[in-house]
C-alpha cells in the first residue's frame, strides 16, 4: 500500500531570503553638507567616509549610523557622472536601498531568472578587512536594490571606506532605532505593477491596500498597496496616484522627482515624544494637522491612557487597530523639491502604517502644497 503521506523534502534556503535593509544611499549635490544635516539636525553619527583622500576619485561619500538604521550620502566631484546626472534629475534623492543578504550573487540571479532587471553584475570589493560582495536589480524609477553580503567583511562599512568618528555631540540624543518602511511613489496605473514585481521577485506578500476611496480630501486621492517579507521586517508600501479635482500629492512627487521613486523613509523610535522634542531643539519641523484632529483622538483613545494633550503639543498622530495603537509623526521635506522625508513611528502592538490618519494629514499635505503653488 502507498503512503498517502508525502516525503519530506530537504529545504534549500530560498536565496532571497533577506536578512535587513543594509542602508539607503542618498545621492545628492552636496555630500558634505547632506552629512552635516543628518548628524547634527537628525542626530546620526558618522562612521565612514570615503572620497579622494581613501583613493575614490571621482565622489564623496559619507556613512551615517543611528540605531541600527544606516544612511549613505553620496555626491559627485565631476560632471557628466551617473550621480551628477541623477541629481540633475530628480534632485536629492534615494538611489539604492540596500538589502543584506547571505549570498549576493545567488539573491540576484535567482531576482533575474524571477524577472528582475539586471543593474549590476555580481561583483567583490576588497581590502585588508575582507570581501563585500554585491549585485544590484532595478526597481521602480532608477531606484535600485543591492543586495549586499557581508559575511566575509569585517570593516565599519566596506572597503574604500575609512573609520570616521563623529566629534561628541553635544546636544539631547534624538533616539531613532531602525529602519520600519519606505515608501514608493509611482506612475497613475503601474502601482499594481510594482507590488507583482516584489511578490514575484523577492517574494513579498500583499498586506494591505488602501483605495482612493480610504486616502481622499475633497480635493485629490492616491491609493496605496503595502508589500512586505516573510518576516514583516521589510515593509514597501507603494502609491499611484488617483484622479481627484485637483493635483495629487504624488503628482507632486512625480512632476518634482521626474518619475517614480522613494517618497518617505519611517524610522521607529520607543519615545516619539522624547524624539521629536529632540528633534525640533536641532531644528527639524514636522507637519501639523488641525486642533480639532485631537478632539476626534479623545474619542476615539478614551479607554486608553494616552496624554492626548501632549501628543496635540508636538503634533504627534495616532491611530488604533485590532491589535494595537501607534504614534507617528511626518517631517516637512529633506530638500528644497517637494520629494522625500522623514517619518518617526512608535510601535504598540499595531502594525499598520496610520490609515486613520490619512485624511487629516492628507488635508495638512494640501495645505502645503497650495503654499508652494502645485496644489
Ligand atoms: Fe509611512
Amino acid at each position: 500500500m502507498t503512503s498517502t503521506v508525502p516525503e519530506t523534502q530537504p529545504t534549500t534556503p530560498d536565496p532571497l531570503d533577506l536578512e535587513a535593509v543594509d542602508a539607503l544611499e542618498f545621492w545628492v549635490g552636496n555630500a558634505l553638507q547632506a552629512a552635516h544635516f543628518y548628524r547634527t539636525a537628525w542626530g546620526f553619527d558618522l562612521i565612514a567616509y570615503a572620497g579622494p583622500e581613501t583613493g575614490v576619485r571621482d565622489k564623496a561619500s559619507y556613512v551615517l549610523q543611528q540605531g541600527k538604521l544606516r544612511i549613505v550620502v553620496t555626491s559627485s566631484l565631476r560632471e557628466g557622472t551617473e550621480i551628477s546626472r541623477h541629481v540633475a534629475r530628480h534632485g536629492d534623492g534615494v538611489k539604492d536601498i540596500a538589502l543584506r543578504v547571505a549570498d549576493a550573487a545567488a539573491a540576484y540571479e535567482e531576482a533575474v531568472r524571477r524577472g528582475a532587471v539586471p543593474d549590476k553584475a555580481p561583483h567583490e570589493e576588497k581590502d585588508d578587512n575582507g570581501v563585500i560582495r554585491k549585485a544590484s536589480i532595478a526597481a521602480y524609477g532608477e531606484t535600485v536594490h543591492t543586495f549586499v553580503e557581508r559575511r566575509d567583511y569585517s570593516g565599519v562599512h566596506a572597503p574604500g571606506y575609512e573609520p570616521r568618528s563623529t566629534v561628541a555631540d553635544p546636544l539631547p540624543p534624538v533616539g531613532l532605532l531602525d529602519f520600519d518602511h519606505s515608501v514608493a511613489n509611482v506612475e497613475l496605473n503601474r502601482m499594481n505593477m510594482w507590488v507583482e514585481f516584489y511578490e514575484k521577485v523577492l517574494g513579498f506578500s500583499l498586506i494591505q491596500g488602501f483605495t482612493d476611496e480610504d486616502i481622499s480630501t475633497e480635493y485629490s486621492a492616491l491609493m496605496s498597496k503595502v508589500v512586505s517579507d516573510g518576516e514583516g521586517r521589510i515593509k514597501f508600501p507603494i502609491n499611484e496616484p488617483a484622479p481627484g479635482k485637483k493635483k495629487s500629492q504624488v503628482d507632486e512627487y512625480l512632476d518634482f522627482y521626474n518619475g517614480p521613486g522613494l517618497q518617505h523613509m519611517a524610522i521607529n523610535t520607543d519615545d516619539i515624544i522624547s524624539s521629536v522634542e529632540a528633534l525640533t531643539a536641532r531644528g527639524i519641523e514636522f507637519m501639523r494637522v488641525p486642533d480639532t484632529y485631537y478632539e476626534d483622538l479623545k474619542d476615539r483613545f478614551a479607554d486608553l491612557d494616552l496624554d492626548i494633550e501632549r501628543l496635540r503639543k508636538h503634533g504627534i498622530l495616532a491611530d488604533r487597530d485590532d491589535e494595537g495603537y501607534l504614534l507617528q509623526i511626518f517631517s516637512r521635506m529633506n530638500q528644497d523639491r517637494p520629494t522625500v522625508f522623514f517619518e518617526l513611528i512608535e510601535r504598540h502592538g499595531s502594525r499598520g502604517f496610520g490609515n486613520g490618519n490619512f485624511k487629516a494629514l492628507f488635508i495638512a499635505l494640501e495645505r502645503e502644497q497650495e503654499r508652494r503653488g502645485n496644489l
